[in-house]
């Protein structure tokens, strides 16, 4: 627990799956709730939150920015251009407070514009496995303080890896790596339990083994200082079983698949910059 931020108050716009995970990570983390507000238009996954993690709601957008030193837009891009056009009426009272937008594909100047103040914004890209504190959160400041920086940080904290990024167009690249990544992983596991089926085991057997393997192999990377390629040597031994498969691999190409498509990831972020 940071104490520097004992005292400043948080206002979640939308209590959907990334606030609650960081909520979550951020009570867990001794924040006080009490100085935790959400925000949200229906009423069942704020008397979740409010159950969960003893933090105040209301379904009151404008109630919740209010006292908030940090607000976070946690809403679907679909509906910030809403959300910020209703926040747009408190004017200048908006200009000490910290935005940080979850939101991919808007940027920082059309939230600044559609808030109709130039406020302190962090844009950030987390992914999926914050729910469990295994996240990965890109970051990108405009117009914030060093202090407001290290508040945005120690919150996304909570939900596991926080890296910074010099420029906004960044974020995109971070989108098609972590952001989307969750998802490749999944296809490529969805895979490998399909064809061990095919071999003979049922499904839940095969989701294990699956499962047991991909996170071994993170495990590996994770606490090894070799290269990941020198990983892949040390498993492969000449002619032998990995060394058959990898070659199918090399021979349909995976790695310039795999370039494809996280560029392909990155171009639609790009696209959405622009459009939303
Ligand atoms: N989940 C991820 O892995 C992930 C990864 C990267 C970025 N993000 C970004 O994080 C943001 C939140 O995503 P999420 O997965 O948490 O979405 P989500 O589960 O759909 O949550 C969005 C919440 O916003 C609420 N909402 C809708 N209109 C609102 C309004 N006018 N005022 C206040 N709240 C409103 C929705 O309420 P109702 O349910 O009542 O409609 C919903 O609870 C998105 O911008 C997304 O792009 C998410």
């Amino acid at each position: 627990m940071n104490h520097d931020f004992d005292n400043k108050k948080i206002a979640f716009i939308g209590a959907g799956n990334m606030s609650r995970s960081i909520i979550g990570g951020m009570v867990g983390n001794q924040f006080p709730p009490a100085n935790v507000i959400a925000a949200n238009p229906t009423l069942d996954k704020l008397d979740a939150l409010n159950k969960d993690f003893e933090i105040s709601t209301t379904q009151d957008n404008l109630q919740a920015v209010k006292d908030a030193d940090m607000v976070v837009l946690s809403v679907k891009p679909q509906m910030m251009a809403t959300v910020c056009e209703q926040l747009s009426e408190l004017g200048e009272q908006l200009n000490d407070k910290l935005f940080v937008s979850l939101a991919a594909g808007v940027t920082c100047e059309r939230i600044k514009t559609l808030l109709g103040q130039d406020v302190p914004m962090i844009r950030c890209m987390p992914n999926t496995p914050a729910l469990y504190g295994k996240g990965v959160s890109g970051l990108f400041a405009s117009g914030a303080s060093q202090t407001q920086q290290a508040f945005a940080e120690y919150v996304m904290k909570a939900t596991g890896l926080v890296v910074w990024v010099d420029k906004e167009q960044k974020i995109d690249a971070i989108t098609a790596i972590s952001g989307s990544g969750p998802a490749y992983f999944f296809m490529f596991m969805e895979a490998m339990v399909d064809k061990a089926q095919q071999l003979g085991f049922d499904e839940q057997t095969a989701r294990q083994l699956v499962q047991h393997t991909a996170s071994g192999a993170a495990t590996m990377v994770e606490h090894s200082d070799e290269s990941i390629a020198v990983l892949r040597q040390k498993v492969t031994s000449k002619g032998g079983t990995t060394a058959a498969a990898l070659s199918v691999y090399s021979e349909q190409g995976l790695p310039a698949m795999v370039d494809d498509a996280m560029q392909a990831a990155c171009d639609r972020a790009h696209e959405m910059a622009t459009t939303l």
